[in-house]
């Protein structure tokens, strides 16, 4: 069994995209399990920039395998122009990716109905893609299903049963839902033959792959902060991107699962809104965000900056059973005078070492630093743990400590070669 679950710590962005590429090397087999094309994943392909947000980051290996399972909510449209995109780049998709049959499908009313709600009460600071209203239909038990996108009565069926069900907000918001249900009907006819080549029981493959014990990376998107369950609640992504969504979203066994990595910011971000107890307002959160080039590769929105968290890191190390972390960006962290690690937040006189599930103290809880000197020059370019700066090497080992997980692996850029094996032991399949 060699099967291996990379996700993101923090409140994603954490760059699983540089990890998973990293690691994609050594796989057979990318899948993702959860999200839709909300994430956005930035890699370098020959020296270029490039951005993807459905389809797995690996796909970019010739000869290995790439899966959308059916816990993903699949825009077809984004897709086709994201195999447009890799088609253009001379990377090729076909008999090598595919999508679950059981995945559902977003059509332009999630997205419309995404954006209505974000001008309403109650603003997430969603990426406005239609996530968090197509994962509703698929609870409320009216959402479709790319086999049922194939499928063309079906689908009319379908379809004219939640149009009339999002009838009263869509027409409240002047949108003329005959027009909307047309041009859903006529995209279908070229969409649905588009990606019927790619369409396949993604699970079945798993288990076949499993058996021939193939590697298996499966690639979560966001992180466990924007977790349905364990995330800061509600603000938060409408799947579950922890080490268990891979059962349900992917369709595996939990006894199929070896090996849980989590990668990890040197600082924290997090974009939309939401509580984010360690957020600095001041010049050292600028400093990080240019530094870090912080902002959404999906939106472009700036990203909030803060210190890093323990109390946030330690909760997800719990509730993903992670065993291996990856450390990211710590070069972005170069020249700071003081560091200041958040080890416990404070709420009416209170300690919480456990990242607690009350709304009330994750927004007013005030945090409790640790300081420790920071490290100057450059450190990115080196690949020796110990040719670190010796504080650099102190504050790794501390987050290691507070967190409760070795820090295995640390990333100072987006290149390959820019990557420290701090224990060169591991064996991550
Ligand atoms: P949604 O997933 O578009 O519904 O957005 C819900 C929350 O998750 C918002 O705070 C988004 O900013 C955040 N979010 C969604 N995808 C990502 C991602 O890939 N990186 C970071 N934040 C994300």
């Amino acid at each position: 069994m060699s099967t291996l679950i990379v996700l993101g710590t923090q409140w994603g962005d954490e760059g699983k995209g540089k990890v998973v590429h990293y690691l994609a090397e050594q796989a057979d087999y990318i899948v993702r399990y959860q999200g839709g094309n909300n994430a956005g994943h930035t890699l370098i392909h020959k020296n270029k920039p490039f951005v993807l947000h459905l389809i797995p980051s690996g796909i970019l290996f010739p000869d290995r395998y790439c899966l959308i399972t059916n816990g993903v909510v699949i825009d077809p449209k984004a897709l086709r122009e994201e195999i447009f995109l890799l088609r253009k780049t001379k990377i090729p998709v076909k008999g090598r990716f595919f999508i679950s049959e059981q995945a559902h499908v977003m059509l332009p009313y999630h997205k419309l109905i995404d954006g209505i709600l974000e001008e309403g009460d109650i603003k997430i600071g969603t990426t406005k893609r239609g996530i968090g209203p197509c994962y509703a239909d698929k609870v409320k038990r009216i959402g479709i299903r790319v086999i049922d996108y194939l499928e063309k009565d079906v689908f009319i069926d379908l379809l004219e049963k939640n149009v009339l069900e999002k009838a009263p907000i869509l027409i409240k918001n002047n949108v003329d839902i005959v027009k909307l249900k047309k041009e859903i009907l006529k995209d279908r006819e070229e969409l649905a033959k588009f990606i019927k080549p790619f369409v396949a029981n993604t699970g079945f493959m798993i288990e076949e792959a499993m058996n021939r014990n193939k590697k298996i990376l499966f690639e979560s998107a966001q992180g466990t902060l924007l977790d349905l369950d364990f995330g800061t609640y509600p603000y938060v992504t409408s799947s579950n991107p922890i080490a268990g969504g891979v059962c349900v979203g992917a369709g595996i066994g939990p006894t199929h699962i070896k090996n849980v990595l989590g990668v990890v910011k040197a600082y924290t971000t997090r974009v939309g809104e939401g509580p984010f107890t360690v957020e600095l307002f001041d010049q050292t959160g600028d400093f990080l965000r240019e530094k870090g080039k912080e902002y959404g590769a999906t939106t472009g929105r700036p990203r909030r900056c803060g210190w890093f968290d323990a109390v946030v890191v330690r909760h997800s190390v719990r509730v993903s059973g992670i065993k291996h972390l990856i450390l990211t960006k710590l070069d972005c962290m170069e020249d700071i005078k003081t560091i200041k690690i958040c080890v416990a937040y404070k709420y009416k006189g209170k300690i919480y070492k456990e990242f607690p599930a009350s709304r009330t103290i994750q927004k007013y809880a005030t945090p409790v630093y640790e300081h420790m000197p920071g490290f100057n020059g450059q450190i990115k370019g080196i690949t020796d743990f110990k040719k670190l700066p010796v504080n650099a090497q102190r504050y790794v080992k501390r987050l290691e400590q507070l967190v409760g997980a070795p820090i295995d692996l640390i990333s100072l850029g987006r290149k390959r070669e820019e990557t420290i094996e701090v224990n060169k032991k591991v064996k991550w399949f």
